[in-house]
Protein backbone atom coordinates (compact mmCIF):
# COMPACT_ATOMS: atom_id res chain seq x y z
CA UNK A 1 0.00 0.00 0.00
CA UNK A 2 0.93 3.47 -0.69
CA UNK A 3 0.11 6.72 -0.13
CA UNK A 4 0.95 10.00 -1.87
CA UNK A 5 0.45 13.02 -0.13
CA UNK A 6 0.23 16.75 -1.22
CA UNK A 7 -0.68 19.42 0.55
CA UNK A 8 -0.66 23.78 0.51
CA UNK A 9 -1.51 23.94 -3.36
CA UNK A 10 -2.75 27.72 -2.50
CA UNK A 11 -3.75 27.65 -6.61
CA UNK A 12 -5.23 30.80 -7.64
CA UNK A 13 -8.55 31.51 -10.47
CA UNK A 14 -5.79 33.47 -12.50
CA UNK A 15 -3.42 30.73 -13.81
CA UNK A 16 -0.24 32.89 -13.89
CA UNK A 17 -0.62 34.36 -10.51
CA UNK A 18 2.47 34.21 -8.25
CA UNK A 19 2.83 33.82 -4.36
CA UNK A 20 6.16 35.48 -3.06
CA UNK A 21 7.00 35.31 -6.87
CA UNK A 22 6.23 31.15 -6.98
CA UNK A 23 3.09 30.19 -9.53
CA UNK A 24 1.70 27.67 -7.88
CA UNK A 25 -0.72 26.16 -10.49
CA UNK A 26 2.67 25.95 -12.36
CA UNK A 27 4.86 24.45 -9.44
CA UNK A 28 1.67 21.77 -8.87
CA UNK A 29 1.39 20.83 -12.45
CA UNK A 30 5.30 20.31 -12.00
CA UNK A 31 4.84 18.47 -8.84
CA UNK A 32 2.38 16.11 -11.18
CA UNK A 33 4.38 15.51 -13.68
CA UNK A 34 7.40 14.55 -11.61
CA UNK A 35 5.83 12.35 -9.16
CA UNK A 36 3.91 10.60 -12.22
CA UNK A 37 7.44 10.05 -14.07
CA UNK A 38 8.13 7.87 -10.73
CA UNK A 39 6.00 5.55 -12.29
CA UNK A 40 4.60 4.30 -8.51
CA UNK A 41 0.61 3.32 -8.37
CA UNK A 42 -0.87 5.09 -5.28
CA UNK A 43 -3.41 3.45 -3.50
CA UNK A 44 -4.29 6.61 -2.23
CA UNK A 45 -3.67 10.81 -2.73
CA UNK A 46 -4.28 12.77 0.30
CA UNK A 47 -4.49 16.68 0.58
CA UNK A 48 -3.92 18.11 3.51
CA UNK A 49 -5.43 21.58 3.43
CA UNK A 50 -4.83 25.22 1.49
CA UNK A 51 -6.14 23.52 -2.10
CA UNK A 52 -6.41 27.15 -3.62
CA UNK A 53 -5.52 30.83 -2.03
CA UNK A 54 -8.37 32.80 -3.16
CA UNK A 55 -10.82 30.21 -2.48
CA UNK A 56 -12.85 30.82 -5.82
CA UNK A 57 -14.66 28.00 -7.77
CA UNK A 58 -12.38 28.16 -10.58
CA UNK A 59 -9.39 27.43 -8.45
CA UNK A 60 -10.85 24.66 -7.13
CA UNK A 61 -11.75 23.31 -10.46
CA UNK A 62 -7.98 23.80 -11.70
CA UNK A 63 -6.81 21.84 -8.88
CA UNK A 64 -9.17 19.26 -9.84
CA UNK A 65 -7.97 19.34 -13.43
CA UNK A 66 -4.59 19.33 -12.52
CA UNK A 67 -4.85 16.00 -10.10
CA UNK A 68 -7.07 13.89 -12.50
CA UNK A 69 -4.85 11.36 -12.57
CA UNK A 70 -5.69 10.45 -9.02
CA UNK A 71 -9.50 11.82 -9.19
CA UNK A 72 -10.68 8.31 -8.13
CA UNK A 73 -8.24 8.23 -5.04
CA UNK A 74 -8.32 11.59 -3.41
CA UNK A 75 -9.10 12.18 0.12
CA UNK A 76 -8.65 15.75 1.35
CA UNK A 77 -9.38 18.06 4.52
CA UNK A 78 -9.42 21.94 4.54
CA UNK A 79 -6.95 24.27 5.40
CA UNK A 80 -7.39 27.93 6.74
CA UNK A 81 -6.86 28.99 2.97
CA UNK A 82 -10.39 26.87 1.98
CA UNK A 83 -13.81 27.09 1.98
CA UNK A 84 -16.10 24.32 2.94
CA UNK A 85 -18.99 24.75 0.86
CA UNK A 86 -17.01 25.58 -2.20
CA UNK A 87 -14.36 22.39 -1.53
CA UNK A 88 -17.48 20.38 -1.07
CA UNK A 89 -19.49 21.68 -4.21
CA UNK A 90 -16.27 21.02 -6.66
CA UNK A 91 -15.30 17.90 -5.19
CA UNK A 92 -18.82 16.61 -4.49
CA UNK A 93 -18.04 12.86 -5.68
CA UNK A 94 -15.10 13.07 -3.57
CA UNK A 95 -16.09 14.88 -0.28
CA UNK A 96 -18.69 13.54 2.26
CA UNK A 97 -21.50 15.02 2.35
CA UNK A 98 -23.18 14.71 6.27
CA UNK A 99 -24.86 17.13 8.70
CA UNK A 100 -21.72 17.91 9.93
CA UNK A 101 -19.88 21.33 8.87
CA UNK A 102 -16.34 19.66 9.05
CA UNK A 103 -15.17 17.78 6.54
CA UNK A 104 -12.83 14.66 7.58
CA UNK A 105 -12.20 11.61 6.19
CA UNK A 106 -12.00 8.09 6.98
CA UNK A 107 -10.47 5.11 4.46
CA UNK A 108 -8.64 2.41 5.13
CA UNK A 109 -4.94 0.88 3.66
CA UNK A 110 -3.82 -2.78 4.17
CA UNK A 111 -3.86 -3.08 8.35
CA UNK A 112 -4.22 0.90 8.36
CA UNK A 113 -7.06 3.05 9.24
CA UNK A 114 -6.63 6.46 7.83
CA UNK A 115 -8.43 9.17 9.35
CA UNK A 116 -8.47 12.86 8.02
CA UNK A 117 -9.21 15.46 10.59
CA UNK A 118 -10.82 19.27 9.70
CA UNK A 119 -9.22 21.50 11.80
CA UNK A 120 -10.06 24.96 9.88
CA UNK A 121 -11.75 27.82 11.33
CA UNK A 122 -13.58 30.17 9.05
CA UNK A 123 -11.59 33.68 8.85
CA UNK A 124 -8.23 32.56 10.92
CA UNK A 125 -5.04 31.01 10.00
CA UNK A 126 -4.66 29.07 13.23
CA UNK A 127 -6.47 25.89 13.23
CA UNK A 128 -8.61 24.07 15.69
CA UNK A 129 -9.65 21.02 17.12
CA UNK A 130 -12.49 21.11 19.72
CA UNK A 131 -14.26 18.17 21.64
CA UNK A 132 -16.73 17.40 18.68
CA UNK A 133 -13.89 16.23 16.65
CA UNK A 134 -12.37 14.68 19.62
CA UNK A 135 -15.45 13.28 20.01
CA UNK A 136 -15.86 12.06 16.08
CA UNK A 137 -11.85 10.39 16.07
CA UNK A 138 -12.92 8.70 19.32
CA UNK A 139 -15.79 7.32 17.46
CA UNK A 140 -14.23 5.79 14.84
CA UNK A 141 -11.43 4.64 16.63
CA UNK A 142 -13.36 2.50 18.83
CA UNK A 143 -15.61 1.25 16.20
CA UNK A 144 -12.14 0.33 14.14
CA UNK A 145 -10.19 -3.05 14.71
CA UNK A 146 -7.58 -2.00 12.12
CA UNK A 147 -3.87 -2.66 13.54
CA UNK A 148 -2.46 0.76 13.02
CA UNK A 149 -4.02 4.14 12.61
CA UNK A 150 -2.15 7.20 10.59
CA UNK A 151 -4.02 11.09 10.93
CA UNK A 152 -3.99 13.59 8.52
CA UNK A 153 -5.20 17.16 9.40
CA UNK A 154 -3.53 20.70 8.23
CA UNK A 155 -2.30 22.34 11.34
CA UNK A 156 0.00 19.96 12.84
CA UNK A 157 -0.47 18.99 16.38
CA UNK A 158 2.90 20.29 17.85
CA UNK A 159 5.02 23.19 18.04
CA UNK A 160 7.92 22.78 15.24
CA UNK A 161 9.91 25.37 16.81
CA UNK A 162 9.48 28.41 14.75
CA UNK A 163 8.22 31.57 16.70
CA UNK A 164 6.06 32.90 13.24
CA UNK A 165 4.33 29.61 12.56
CA UNK A 166 4.03 28.40 16.08
CA UNK A 167 1.65 31.55 16.55
CA UNK A 168 -0.60 30.17 13.91
CA UNK A 169 -0.41 26.63 15.13
CA UNK A 170 -3.29 24.58 16.15
CA UNK A 171 -5.86 25.77 19.23
CA UNK A 172 -7.02 22.50 21.27
CA UNK A 173 -3.97 20.58 20.22
CA UNK A 174 -3.27 19.38 24.07
CA UNK A 175 -6.84 17.38 23.30
CA UNK A 176 -5.09 15.63 20.13
CA UNK A 177 -2.26 15.24 21.88
CA UNK A 178 -4.06 13.29 24.97
CA UNK A 179 -6.03 10.88 22.52
CA UNK A 180 -2.98 9.69 20.85
CA UNK A 181 -0.95 9.37 24.28
CA UNK A 182 -3.82 6.78 24.88
CA UNK A 183 -4.31 4.64 21.56
CA UNK A 184 -0.67 3.04 20.87
CA UNK A 185 -2.47 2.04 17.18
CA UNK A 186 -1.51 5.91 15.92
CA UNK A 187 1.90 5.48 14.98
CA UNK A 188 1.60 7.95 12.42
CA UNK A 189 0.58 11.94 12.27
CA UNK A 190 0.92 13.82 8.53
CA UNK A 191 0.15 17.46 8.08
CA UNK A 192 0.88 20.16 6.14
CA UNK A 193 0.14 24.32 6.96
CA UNK A 194 4.03 24.78 7.76
CA UNK A 195 5.55 24.42 4.26
CA UNK A 196 8.56 22.34 5.05
CA UNK A 197 10.09 19.20 6.49
CA UNK A 198 9.53 18.65 9.67
CA UNK A 199 9.55 15.57 12.44
CA UNK A 200 8.43 14.87 15.68
CA UNK A 201 6.65 12.56 18.13
CA UNK A 202 3.38 12.41 20.19
CA UNK A 203 3.49 8.89 22.30
CA UNK A 204 3.39 6.10 19.81
CA UNK A 205 3.33 8.46 16.97
CA UNK A 206 5.79 9.33 14.53
CA UNK A 207 4.76 13.09 13.02
CA UNK A 208 5.44 14.85 10.26
CA UNK A 209 5.21 18.28 8.73
CA UNK A 210 5.47 18.08 4.48
CA UNK A 211 6.54 20.50 2.22
CA UNK A 212 4.40 22.96 -0.25
CA UNK A 213 3.64 21.81 -3.66
CA UNK A 214 4.25 25.80 -4.28
CA UNK A 215 6.09 27.81 -1.94
CA UNK A 216 8.65 27.21 1.22
CA UNK A 217 8.50 28.58 4.26
CA UNK A 218 11.78 29.27 6.76
CA UNK A 219 10.90 28.31 10.07
CA UNK A 220 13.64 31.00 11.75
CA UNK A 221 13.39 34.20 13.04
CA UNK A 222 9.95 35.81 14.05
CA UNK A 223 8.20 37.43 10.67
CA UNK A 224 6.97 35.23 7.55
CA UNK A 225 9.97 34.19 5.60
CA UNK A 226 10.36 31.97 2.34
CA UNK A 227 12.89 29.52 1.70
CA UNK A 228 14.32 29.12 -2.08
CA UNK A 229 13.79 25.21 -1.60
CA UNK A 230 12.08 22.98 -4.25
CA UNK A 231 8.56 22.06 -4.17
CA UNK A 232 7.76 19.12 -2.62
CA UNK A 233 5.44 15.70 -1.63
CA UNK A 234 5.56 13.13 0.75
CA UNK A 235 5.44 9.22 -0.01
CA UNK A 236 4.49 6.36 2.82
CA UNK A 237 4.03 2.94 1.99
CA UNK A 238 2.89 0.38 4.81
CA UNK A 239 4.21 -2.89 4.63
CA UNK A 240 1.80 -4.80 7.42
CA UNK A 241 1.98 -2.59 10.36
CA UNK A 242 5.21 -1.20 9.44
CA UNK A 243 5.71 2.22 7.77
CA UNK A 244 8.44 3.92 5.68
CA UNK A 245 8.11 7.52 4.59
CA UNK A 246 9.95 10.17 2.80
CA UNK A 247 9.84 13.25 1.09
CA UNK A 248 10.08 14.32 -2.91
CA UNK A 249 10.88 17.36 -4.18
CA UNK A 250 11.37 18.55 -7.98
CA UNK A 251 15.26 18.59 -8.66
CA UNK A 252 16.16 21.65 -9.54
CA UNK A 253 14.87 25.53 -7.41
CA UNK A 254 13.13 26.64 -10.68
CA UNK A 255 11.69 30.33 -8.92
CA UNK A 256 13.18 31.73 -5.93
CA UNK A 257 10.60 33.20 -3.78
CA UNK A 258 10.34 37.10 -2.75
CA UNK A 259 11.05 38.15 0.39
CA UNK A 260 10.85 41.98 0.09
FE1 LIG B 1 -0.53 26.79 3.31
Amino acid sequence: MRILQLTDLHIFAAPNVRLKGIPTRESLQDVVVHVLATEQPFDHVIITGDHTHDERPESYQAVRDILAPWSDRLSQIPGNHDDRAVLRQVFSDRVARSDSDRINFQRTAGDWLLLGLDTHVPGEVAGNIEERQIAWLTERLSASDQPSVALFLHHPPVEIGSEWMDAIGLNGRELLQEVVKNDDRIRLICCGHVHHEFQSTIGNAAVFTTPSTGIQFDPAGATPNFAADAPGYRVIEFDGADFETHVGRLPTVKYVPDND
